[in-house]
């Protein structure tokens, strides 16, 4: 299945909950909050007390916020006339700096190595291309000062010695600052764009993602520590020996201001579970609603001990989006406008498409599913936008349509929304402090829907009341990103 946050918002139906349902979640948490304590929360509190753990007073855990760039993201609505580049250096630096003076911990690039291909054309959402993250991300070093930088590099199709040196050079730019989401990739397509081409297994995929990041491990760790005589340490010489490396030589880049970027895990699988405890800092969950959020919580946590790590050394940060309003009712309706935009009556053919592997430009968004099953072997969706079990998921879509009397589009409306926080911004603050207060996330990833303006209104709204509940910084307190997520020192080992 298709991954990318936004992606997997139009494909992983299956797994999604409805968008209205989540909505409802989110929203009925926090009006229950706001409508009895006022910015409290000591009510959703209270709620949360019933279905979970929950912290109160000093207890409460501070929540992390990360700034998801848009750009390519299907929830990104285009037809706004507020919408800029997705590729000027303006729209990046726009995001950025906002997620800075919201005092975010970091600012979040995804990565597409290869263009999607619908019928034989690119993509819509690639026509104008995808550029490269860490390029991306020393521009933005320059002009900010804390916040965390946080790339999607792929572990398959590169090379551990070159990859480790970017990132460590990224650290050592931004004075600490970088992070590192490894992600796999699951298509052969992406793979005929490389050298090592073709197709891994997933098992091979992980198998390699764990050595490649042992391997940068040890090259970070290969350099001494600064000292009398060598104000950036001394070279030591590394030898890796194993499956699927065999490098040695010396490192050129000094141990950078966090010894180890900061490590991000996005992968579902089981595979992916376990790699991200034993290795991962952060995982970028799809596990937004609530009840999803806490047993993927429960089970991700439950894996720490196994590697010697406690709950606290990794922080799971679901994918979200947010609408606000001035009364909830308007962020309610807010929020079914910009879903309609975004899967206009083309979009949902599209997603249809998607899922069923074939043709159907000839159905009537507004009219009942197809009545034909999904092409199995079909090629007509290329890149990350392929859905794993077509069967399935158009299974889930029929039974939907079906019980609820819903259209083509009202299905894709339903079936492709991630979770997403709407309502007032008391309601919203609430809301996200709940989750984070009964163990659903240790904090979020924001995706906003426009490029590059979308997160103002959540920096100038939410954060405050974020602050007045005590459960977010009001300045930055270290100057790195491990610093912020308060993560520990990595152990240098050798
Ligand atoms: C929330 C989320 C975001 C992801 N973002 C990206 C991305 O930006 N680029 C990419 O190539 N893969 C991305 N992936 C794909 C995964 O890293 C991984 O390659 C894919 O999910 C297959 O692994 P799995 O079988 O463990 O899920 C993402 C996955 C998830 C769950």
């Amino acid at each position: 299945m298709s991954t990318d946050p936004t992606e997997a918002a139009r494909t992983a139906a299956g797994s999604a909950a409805p968008a209205g349902s989540a909505a409802r979640t989110a929203g009925s948490a926090a009006c229950t909050a706001t409508g009895r304590t006022g910015r409290t929360g000591r009510t959703a509190a209270g709620r949360a007390r019933d279905t979970g753990t929950v912290r109160t007073g000093a207890d409460r855990k501070r929540i992390h916020l990360a700034a998801h760039f848009p750009g390519v993201n299907s929830t990104t609505v285009w037809a706004d006339p507020r919408s800029r580049s997705q590729i000027a250096f303006s729209s990046f630096e726009h995001l950025a700096r906002t997620a800075e003076r919201g005092k975010f911990d970091f600012f979040f690039l995804a990565e597409g190595l290869r263009l999607r291909e619908h019928k034989g054309l690119i993509h819509d959402l690639d026509v104008v291309g995808r550029p490269e993250s860490l390029t991306v991300l020393s521009a933005l070093a320059a002009v900010t000062g804390r916040l965390g930088l946080a790339a999607t590099v792929n572990a398959t199709f590169n090379e551990p010695y070159e990859l480790a040196r970017r990132l460590a050079t990224l650290d050592h730019l931004s004075g600490g600052r970088a992070a590192w989401n490894v992600v796999t990739s699951s298509d052969a397509f992406t793979g005929e764009n490389f050298r090592r081409g073709g197709y891994l297994d997933r098992a091979d995929r992980y198998t390699r993602a764990a050595e490649f990041v042992a391997t940068a491990r040890e090259l970070w760790d290969s350099w001494t520590d600064p000292g009398p005589g060598s104000p950036y340490g001394t070279p030591r010489r590394f030898a890796h020996s194993g499956p699927q490396f065999e490098i040695e030589g010396e490192f050129t880049v000094p141990r950078s201001p966090q010894g180890h970027p900061v490590v991000i895990q996005a992968g579902d699988s089981e595979e992916g579970r376990e790699f991200a405890a034993s290795a991962a800092d952060i995982v970028f969950s799809r596990h937004g609603t609530l009840e999803a959020g806490r047993a993927f919580y429960t089970d991700i946590k439950a894996r720490l001990a196994a590697y010697g790590r406690k709950p606290a050394d990794l922080k799971i940060m679901p994918g979200v989006t947010f609408v606000l309003g001035d009364s909830d009712a308007e962020a309610q309706e807010r929020a079914a406008g910009i879903r309609r935009q975004q899967v206009s009556p083309q979009n949902a053919i599209l997603a249809l498409e998607q899922v069923w592997g074939r043709d159907l430009s000839a159905y009537d968004p507004d009219g009942p599913l197809p009545a034909i099953d999904p092409d199995p072997d079909s090629r007509l969706v290329q890149g990350r936008v392929r859905v794993a079990d077509p069967a399935a998921v158009a299974a889930g879509w029929r039974a939907l349509s079906e019980a609820k009397g819903l259209s083509i589009r009202q299905t894709v409306i339903e079936t492709t929304a991630r979770q997403s926080f709407i309502g007032t911004p008391e309601t919203v603050a609430a809301a996200l402090d709940t989750f984070v207060q009964t163990d659903a996330a240790d904090g979020f990833i924001l995706i906003p829907h426009l490029t590059p303006g979308g997160l103002d209104d959540f920096v100038d709204q939410v954060v405050p009341l974020l602050q007045e509940r005590g459960v977010f910084r009001t300045e930055y307190e270290g100057g790195t990103l491990r610093s912020h997520l308060g993560l520990p020192e990595p152990v240098r080992k050798g």
